[in-house]
């Protein structure tokens, strides 16, 4: 299994990827790559640690090398989040810089599984797809928004809310990737939380993302988080591509009557997504937050097809 990542010298490129050299099946091969300089240099530093995954670094004039064979391809490439802004007021860098990879992506290894870590991820996720299409090599069952931060934080949250050990929650996140388009399906964890504590535990995990911001003063966006979660993402996705069944939640096109990409549980194997799985029973707060959600869902999604097409 080939894993490459695109933006591999950023703040989450380096955790997502300290993590893989640590946590990927032996034999695998890891490929980083990022315009930074220093990219070849963090593969070098990655290299001494004593795992049976190859690693190479690739500086900015080599992304086809990178790309050479890809199995997977995970993408934080872009720039972070500041106080004050808002994932949308990223969108003009960040949708030029996917679509860019997007494309030498399908020129490359246009079988890869693709998995969208850079923000806005409910518009990102669709530029990706338009690029794919328009270059005959769009396969819906391999293109993730990478949406697992959401559930990390809901079953940390949840876990400290109820002193329960983190492990043991496990929830799922639908809708999309951004304030309320994020909806955590608490009802379904059958816990006594009164219908004010999930409201507020749902504002949280919508608003995690300024939690950090805000912290780190100026210093940019969750990283370290977001590199573990897109690290447990993409693990089950290996998983899944060597013959296990595993379910994770993950933005991805269809399945869904609501928005035309839309976050839920996935059934992983082989071939990308095998099955959604569908979100089950949910309250009323929660139907009321799901409508409330699909206009700004929808909105987001046109702003990545409006992008691509002019
Ligand atoms: N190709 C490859 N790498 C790129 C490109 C590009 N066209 N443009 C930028 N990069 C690299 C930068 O050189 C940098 O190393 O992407 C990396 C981004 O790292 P950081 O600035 O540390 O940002 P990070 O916090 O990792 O966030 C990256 O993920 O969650 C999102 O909102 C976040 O969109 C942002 C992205």
């Amino acid at each position: 299994m080939k894993v490459a990542v695109l933006g591999a010298a950023g703040g989450i490129g380096q955790a997502l990827s300290l993590l893989l050299k640590t946590q990927l099946p032996a034999g695998s091969e890891l490929a980083l790559y990022d315009i930074a300089p220093v990219t070849p240099g963090v593969a070098k530093d990655l290299s001494h640690i004593p795992t049976a995954v190859a690693i190479d670094g690739f500086g900015k004039d080599d992304l086809h090398k990178a790309l050479e064979g890809a199995d997977i391809v995970l993408i934080p490439a872009g720039v972070p989040r500041k106080p004050g802004m808002d994932r949308a007021d990223l969108f003009n860098v960040n949708a030029g810089v996917v679509k860019h990879l997007a494309e030498q992506i399908a020129d490359v290894c246009p079988t890869a599984a693709v998995c969208i870590i850079t923000n806005p991820v409910n518009t990102t996720v669709a530029i990706a797809a338009e690029v794919f299409k328009a270059k005959g090599c769009y396969n819906k069952s391999k293109l993730f928004g990478v949406t697992t931060l959401d559930v990390i934080r809901a079953e940390t949250f949840i876990a400290e809310a109820k002193g329960l050990n983190p492990a043991d929650v496990n929830i799922n996140v639908i809708g999309g990737h951004s304030g309320v388009t994020i909806l955590p399906l608490i009802s379904q964890l059958g816990l006594d939380f009164t219908a004010e504590e999930i409201e507020a535990m749902t504002v949280r995990i919508q608003n995690a993302g300024t939690e950090v911001v805000e912290a780190k003063a100026g210093g940019g966006s969750a990283t370290l988080s977001m590199g573990q979660a897109a690290a447990r993402f993409c693990l089950s996705l290996v998983k899944a591509m060597n013959g296990e069944n595993v379910v994770e939640c993950a933005y991805v096109d269809g399945g869904s009557d609501h928005a035309e990409f839309f976050a839920q549980p996935l059934r992983l194997g082989t071939n990308g997504v095998e099955e959604v799985l569908g979100y089950g029973q949910i309250s009323a707060f929660e139907k009321d937050a799901l409508e409330g959600m699909l206009d700004t869902l929808k909105g987001d999604i046109a702003k990545g097809v409006e992008f691509v097409k002019s």
